[in-house]
């Protein structure tokens, strides 16, 4: 049986490609999805990717999530600095959770160097853009000793 890992990709993410290239990198979010399938697969999992511009449909994912998925990675754009409700939800789960930033946050405005998520999370990847979710990928072999 494959290990089941869930991407959850918060608001304004379906416009990469377009967004702030400079920042976010030229790759579409399907590009980003179809590498993380791909490479996941390889290392054997399956990868369950999901985007929403909206908090309570992500709250409503993560809580989904449980006894479902073996690990979680989630990159909740700008919801990492404002969303007490996501924390919330990620501590119902007891799976690895990888917090995930294709930018360096601590480099950018103050305003983002603050995640709510940081400490209820198992490790947060930031700045590596597309590839960190590789490495989250990479991160959980690990994490779950597989
Ligand atoms: C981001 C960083 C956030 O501050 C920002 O609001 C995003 C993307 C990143 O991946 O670098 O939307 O999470």
């Amino acid at each position: 049986m494959k290990h089941k890992i869930l991407v959850i990709h918060g608001p304004n993410l379906n416009m990469l490609g377009t967004r702030e290239p400079e920042k976010y990198g030229t790759s579409t979010l399907d590009e980003v999805n179809a590498n993380m399938e791909a490479h996941g697969n390889k290392i054997g999992f399956e990868v369950q990717t999901f985007q929403s511009n909206h908090e309570g449909n992500i709250v409503e994912k993560i809580q989904q999530a449980r006894e479902v998925f073996d690990a979680l990675i989630i990159n909740p754009a700008a919801y990492t600095h404002t969303s007490i409700a996501i924390r919330d939800a990620i501590l119902l789960l007891d799976i690895p959770v990888v917090e995930i930033h294709l930018s360096n946050i601590y480099k950018r405005e103050s305003f983002r160097h603050k995640s709510l998520l940081c400490d209820v999370v198992t490790g947060q990847i930031a700045g590596f853009g597309m590839y960190g979710y590789l490495m989250a990928l990479d991160a959980i072999v690990n994490i779950l000793q597989l």
